[in-house]
């Protein structure tokens, strides 16, 4: 993002209108943020605690493996969870076994344009709303630490391109039936459906859309990368609704294998 002009005293400063009173707004201004936060404070909750426990994470009837533990590189995963072998020893308790991963899929989601806006607004409350004064006297944006590791983001999107390789390697993995041969059940269109949208939010991102078309002077002289801008344009227009729909198959695909892996529901199979 680019860096904004300074304002001194922030909303109290010189140039700005004497009103006291935090918002003159009287409709529910505040709905929008309160909602925001609830939904990224049960995804974070949610991830931490699965990503902590190191139970039912692995189906080794149907091999369906959430994506909060994949890769599984350690000594410490399952037998048959590894899919690209265990080059790593035993991994104490307090260290998740997917933390290979969940630093990128972190880095890539906290550094998102979409949930920059959600959270500044929502969370820091910088502003919270149009007409809401804002609690913080100064205003630097993003041009100094840490809010400037910001501009990270492009690198993540490069390891988020990683992740979305290894979870569709795993969804095509888990066509497994129980006998050894080709099997499909519920799991797997679930798996599937969140491998899918997990591309389009991906492929959404802003910085794939600067990395395709950005700088180019004269798109007729580049009708493939102009092509492949104007697809990722068409998607980058729902990157708001990626970004959240995302975070729920990522919850209900990793319940789902949770329920079955503790055997607490039977995956429903179509072949097995
Ligand atoms: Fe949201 Fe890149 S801008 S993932």
């Amino acid at each position: 993002m680019s860096a904004p002009a300074k304002v001194s005293g922030g909303v109290t400063g010189p140039s700005r209108a004497r009103i006291s009173a935090r918002t003159l707004r009287t409709d529910r201004w505040w709905l929008t943020p309160l909602l925001t936060t609830l939904g990224l404070a049960t995804f974070v909750v949610y991830a931490s605690i699965r990503s902590w426990v190191r139970t039912a994470y692995w189906v080794d009837q149907y091999h369906y493996l959430t994506p909060f533990y994949s890769p599984c590189l350690s000594d410490s995963c399952v037998p048959g969870s590894s899919h690209f072998g265990t080059p790593i020893g035993e991994l104490p308790m307090w260290i998740p076994l997917g933390f290979l991963v969940l630093p990128f899929l972190l880095g890539f989601r906290i550094t998102c344009y979409y949930y920059r806006k959600a959270y500044y607004r929502s969370v820091w409350l910088a502003p919270a709303a149009c007409a809401v004064a804002e609690p913080h006297a100064r205003y630097t944006g993003e041009t100094r630490l840490p809010l400037i590791l910001q501009n990270s983001h492009r690198y993540f999107f490069y390891a988020a391109l990683i992740v979305s390789l290894i979870n569709t390697y795993d969804a095509i993995a888990a066509f497994h039936g129980e006998s050894g041969g080709f099997g499909f059940g519920l799991g797997n269109v679930i798996l599937l459906v969140n491998v899918i949208l997990l591309w389009a939010y991906t492929l959404s991102c802003h910085s794939c859309r600067h990395i395709t078309g950005g700088r180019l002077k004269h798109f007729s002289a580049h009708p493939v990368r102009y092509r492949l801008w104007t697809l990722v344009g068409r998607l980058n227009t729902r990157h708001m609704q990626l970004a959240w729909t995302t975070l729920a198959t990522l919850m209900i695909t990793d319940f789902y294998i949770m329920l079955v892996a503790s055997g607490t529901i039977s995956d429903l199979r179509f072949i097995d």
